[in-house]
């Protein structure tokens, strides 16, 4: 079958590593099923993967992708939950400690066919395109836990999302505003951030901005960059819920502001398979749909590969296998 994989891993240039080409079927262990494809989102986790960050050189040829949408071995229509962890693990799958994301352990979602636990596999509605339902498991579940699950936010508080033209972020843009909070942005560029006002947000800024008002809660998968901006922009007592650090995992830890203004640094991995429910649920009845940015062929992927390395994205990148 057709796949993109990652046959090298290299820090400094991700896409060497990268190929698209046949692969075997993978493997379809007892209470597994094999999915067909219809379409897989691109994350940050598989740029990551090609750069050596929790991907061995061991494990490859690995082929990469967290998110599908696609056909179970009945026809029904099926979302694909990233999360693989210990069968006998009780309650927040998140919290497992033998938690894998597809693409890490098990081959991911970028081919024609991927294998998953049968409790993996969520409805997807009729509503929902698969280029649509394919972003939801990975950036639009963590944002939907960051935001309703982490961050102790009640409508008609403000929450702050830095690095609003990416997938998680864009997500916590759209969702923060259906959810009704009022909702301010940063990003680096202009068009970005009438990205981010086209998304909900109710005011966008460049990065490090002053703000209007201190904010109650900062969405951050950002990191270096945006720490410091995130730690001065929350009110006594506010929280960051923190995701990623895609510019650098080693922000200044800003100590004094944390126990001085009694400030809360809150961690957040990916969501539970009935939070994906959920998610579903609330886009059905809100209306709000991931903003797709482009949707390119599998055989293509290097092309969608090397937008998110360059920042060149608005929203999600989807690949048709
Ligand atoms: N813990 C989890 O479960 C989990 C789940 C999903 C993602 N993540 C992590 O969260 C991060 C975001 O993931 P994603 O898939 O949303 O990535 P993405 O779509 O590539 O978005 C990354 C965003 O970071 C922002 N950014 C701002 N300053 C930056 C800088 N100096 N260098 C690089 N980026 C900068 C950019 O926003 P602007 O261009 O708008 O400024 C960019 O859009 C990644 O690090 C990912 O590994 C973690």
């Amino acid at each position: 079958m057709l796949a993109a994989y990652a046959a090298a891993v290299d820090p400094d240039d991700p896409l060497a590593g990268l190929r698209v080409g046949e692969r075997p079927e993978p493997a379809v262990p007892d209470g597994w099923v094999a999915v067909t494809v219809r379409a897989a989102s691109l994350n940050h986790h598989d740029v990551w993967s090609l750069r050596g960050v929790g991907l061995s050189a061991g494990k490859l040829p690995m082929i990469l992708g967290c998110d599908a949408a696609g056909l179970d071995p009945d026809g029904n229509e099926v979302i694909v939950h990233a999360l693989v962890g210990d069968p006998d693990w009780r309650g927040d799958e998140t919290l497992d400690p033998a938690r894998t994301l597809l693409s890490e352990r098990y081959p991911g979602t970028f081919a024609q066919l991927v294998a998953v636990p049968r409790r993996n596999l969520v409805p997807k509605p009729a509503s929902l395109s698969f280029e649509e339902a394919a972003c939801l498991p990975t950036a639009w579940l963590t944002a939907y836990r960051m935001l309703f699950v982490k961050s102790g936010l009640r409508p008609g508080q403000t929450v702050l999302v830095q690095g609003a033209a990416g997938g998680v972020a864009s997500a916590a843009i759209a969702l923060a505003r259906a959810g009704g909070l009022r909702v301010w942005a940063t990003s680096r560029e202009e068009r970005k951030r009438a990205f981010a006002l086209a998304q909900g947000a109710h005011e966008a800024f460049e990065p490090g901005a002053r703000l209007p008002d201190r904010v109650d809660t900062v969405i951050e998968t950002v990191g270096e960059a945006t720490w410091e901006h995130s730690i001065r922009a929350l009110r006594p007592g506010g929280r960051i819920v923190v995701a990623g650090a895609t510019s650098g995992p080693q922000p200044a830890a800003q100590l004094a502001h944390v126990f001085f203004r009694q400030l809360e640094v809150v961690g957040s991995t990916m969501g539970t398979r009935e939070e994906l429910t959920s998610l579903v649920r609330m886009l059905e009845t809100t209306g709000v749909r991931p903003p797709i940015d482009r949707a390119v062929a599998l055989a293509d992927a290097a092309e969608a590969f090397a937008a998110m390395i360059a920042g060149d994205v608005l929203g999600k990148l989807v690949l048709r296998p």
